[in-house]
């Protein structure tokens, strides 16, 4: 108690050092926020998913980009500044205090973008959820998008809460359309080195089709098999674009990033 007070309190004085400093970007959140995006570097992650969005996705800035499971903005961020007056920004998450933070922030000089909360269940974002995810219908239209980002988002669900995802992902994108998503995928290699312990992150509870970290707590990091990601992408009407940019959590394959990310087109 005493600790988290104290967390708390240090955190409070470097945002307010980085205020009188100047050096506070608007669309970065407090740091209390900031920790439930995970350690990576805020700017430096949103950036590089940016990129990937621009070169495998093949994002315009007149596009109409949908974030799904949006968190405090990570992505939001550089799109604010990539996007033209032409394109649109919908975000979603279960995280009520995420969506608030967002909505106030965007709300003066970004009016094309938007942030809705969705009150699903996630055992580790929002416990006291009331709905679903397996039964959310995505609030938007069909054919809504050009592009979806869901980046972070299939690693903290269940298996049929990421099969529901996919397909809703797939009814919202214009035909053409391309989602680009983010997994610890199991193929042959990243198997072999779970096997041998040199990932940075261990999957030792198996579930086909996915794989926990914590078994106290399925929804901290799930990993799933590659094959059925595919498979399931493909009954949806997802065509996979390109191999996916392997993460750097299967010990130092791939990167820039830590997950593994895979962009498919809406046939
Ligand atoms: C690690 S954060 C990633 C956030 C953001 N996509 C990013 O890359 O910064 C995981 C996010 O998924 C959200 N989330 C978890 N379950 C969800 C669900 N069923 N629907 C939408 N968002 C969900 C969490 O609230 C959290 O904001």
């Amino acid at each position: 108690m005493i600790a988290r007070a104290a967390t708390s309190l240090r955190l409070r004085a470097l945002d307010g050092l980085d205020r009188l400093r100047g050096r506070r970007d608007p669309l970065v959140p407090p740091r209390r926020l900031r920790g439930t995006v995970g350690d990576s570097d805020f700017v430096a992650t949103g950036d590089a998913v940016l990129a990937l969005l621009v070169s495998a996705a093949g994002l315009r800035p007149g596009d109409r980009v949908l974030d799904v499971g949006c968190g405090i903005g990570r992505v939001a961020r550089p799109l604010a500044r990539h996007l033209s007056p032409e394109g649109s920004y919908e975000g979603f998450d279960v995280s009520a205090p995420a969506v608030a933070w967002c909505a106030r922030r965007y709300a003066r000089g970004h009016p094309g973008f938007r942030f809705t909360h969705v009150d699903v269940r996630n055992a580790r974002y929002n416990p006291s959820g009331t709905g679903s995810a397996r039964e959310l219908r995505f609030p938007y239209p069909d054919a809504e998008f050009d592009v979806a980002a869901a980046t972070s988002v299939f690693t903290h669900l269940p298996a049929d809460e990421a099969d529901r995802y996919l397909a809703e992902s797939a009814r919202v994108l214009r035909p053409g359309g391309r989602l680009l998503a983010t997994f610890f995928l199991l193929d042959g290699a990243a198997r072999r080195r779970l096997a041998e312990g040199t990932t940075a992150i261990a999957f030792p509870h198996e579930h086909w089709p996915a794989a926990f970290a914590d078994a106290a707590l399925p929804e901290a990091a799930v990993a799933y098999d590659e094959a059925w990601v595919r498979e399931r992408l493909g009954a949806h009407g997802l065509r996979v674009r390109s191999e996916p940019v392997r993460g750097t959590w299967s010990a130092g394959r791939g990167g820039p990033g830590f997950q593994d990310a895979l962009v498919a087109e809406r046939a």
